[in-house]
């Protein structure tokens, strides 16, 4: 036989239960969505490359013209508009501005003549000697020298480093890929900070 009294305190028993349950929820909840903040973030934290790859070039490349080789190849790429004024590098001087430093190089015991449109990468190279280098667009540090007479850009100008910190350059150290003679000076190749 059934209690009644007992079929009554059951029930009311599992409709507490269910009710409890109901009003408590589960306790979970979505994650906010943060993927905005995170590629904000990574926005911020990963530098804009300044290759002069073709995409990069027509949407700006962050740099400007400093992102063009210098020489500017040809000067018939037409990326700019017409009227557009192309900046002008370390390099572009105008022939009847061109002057000559004496440069020596003191690993290699010579001292040559180089011009303040040349960098001090190509006219080592002109000269025979097998220089280190690798990107030579002012991006890795293979090319580095040593100016063993002061801060580096006392002597040199460089045309759009990326590598070098402030105190390096007031060290000496210089990338001679990018490195366009404003002075005399000596330099040991191959040394990087
Ligand atoms: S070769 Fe890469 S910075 Fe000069």
């Amino acid at each position: 036989m059934y209690d009644p009294l007992a079929i009554v305190l059951a029930a009311i028993a599992t409709l507490t239960v269910v009710l409890f349950s109901a009003l408590k929820g589960t306790g979970w909840e979505p994650n906010p969505d943060i993927s905005e903040e995170v590629m904000e973030r990574r926005a911020t934290a990963v530098p804009e490359t300044e290759f002069p790859e073709p995409g990069n070039r027509a949407i700006g490349g962050g740099g400007g013209g400093g992102a063009i080789p210098a020489g500017g190849g040809d000067g018939e790429g037409g990326e700019l508009a017409e009227g557009a004024e192309e900046a002008a590098g370390p390099g572009d001087i105008p022939e009847d501005e061109i002057e000559h430093f004496e440069i020596e190089f003191l690993k290699q015991g010579e001292t040559i003549e180089v011009a303040n449109n040349e960098t001090i990468l190509e006219a080592g190279e002109e000269n025979g000697w097998d220089l280190p280098y690798a990107c030579r667009q002012g991006q890795c540090v293979s090319c580095a020298g040593h100016i063993t007479d002061g801060p580096s850009e006392d002597f040199v100008e460089h045309d759009n480093q990326q590598m070098l910190e402030e105190a390096e350059l007031d060290d000496g150290y210089t990338l001679t890929c990018v490195a366009y003679p404003r002075d005399s000076f000596s330099i040991e190749t191959g040394e990087a900070p």
